[in-house]
């Protein structure tokens, strides 16, 4: 092939046999490599200067434990048609969960047992709100909500709201829900099982989650008030 050959060797700005580099080549190449290596030494070290530098927008809630990014702005109705707001809640520390009147275990028991943990802190259970957040506008309205958070013995604050406002306050709070098609033909809902605590600036301070001591819950809400 002496065509290609030719053509190549025309082309081809590198000689046809690499020569055995040179010393000088070698420490060159080392040179150049070393320059490189810190070069990205300084990249990384000024990325890491920047992200020290940066503002933190996530600065830690009350106890340092947890992010502020659970919690936000929502606006939501009460059983009586008054709207309720992350705003309006300010002021009082509070307890929100989300669920649906249908629930067969997980609301029911949440709800029970926070009113027996508010009942155990005697005179510090009025120090907080409970506050039950519906996920279900479909079947639970206003009214409904109402009539069921009545069935828990203790004063808890119901809440709806549309689909939007609903999952804007779901999304404000990381929180999670989902229909469900059952074999009957109708719904159940999962959704997060979790009471978020909130200080009364509207900031998460605790979590009590659905598998939660009473020991710990109770702890958690001696301090949610203290
Ligand atoms: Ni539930």
């Amino acid at each position: 092939m002496a065509w290609a050959a030719g053509t190549r060797a025309m082309s081809d700005p590198f000689p046809e046999a690499e020569p055995e580099p040179s010393p000088e080549r070698t420490a060159e190449g080392l040179k150049t490599l070393r320059l490189m290596l810190w070069l990205l030494v300084a990249l990384v070290v000024g990325a890491g200067a920047i992200v020290m530098l940066a503002p933190d927008r996530t600065p830690p809630a009350g106890n340092g434990a947890y992010p502020d990014t659970i919690g936000g702005p929502f606006a939501l109705t009460a059983p009586d048609g008054t709207r309720v707001t992350d705003e309006t809640l300010k002021g009082k520390p509070f307890a929100i969960f989300f669920g649906f009147t249908r629930c067969p275990d997980v609301c029911p028991t949440t709800l029970s047992r926070m009113a027996q943990w508010r009942g155990q802190m005697g005179a510090d259970g009025d120090k907080f709100q409970i506050v039950f957040v519906s996920v279900d506008p479909d079947t639970d309205s206003p009214a409904d909500i109402g009539r069921y958070v009545d069935l828990f013995g203790t004063p808890i604050l119901g809440l709806t709201g549309t689909n939007e406002e609903i999952d804007a306050a779901v999304r404000a709070y990381r929180a999670f829900y989902q229909k469900v098609p059952t074999a009957a033909g109708d719904y159940t809902i999962d959704h997060t099982a979790s009471v978020y605590l909130m200080d009364a600036d509207g900031r998460l301070q605790g979590i009590i989650s659905y598998d939660e001591t009473n020991t710990n819950a109770l702890a958690k809400l001696k301090r949610l008030v203290g």
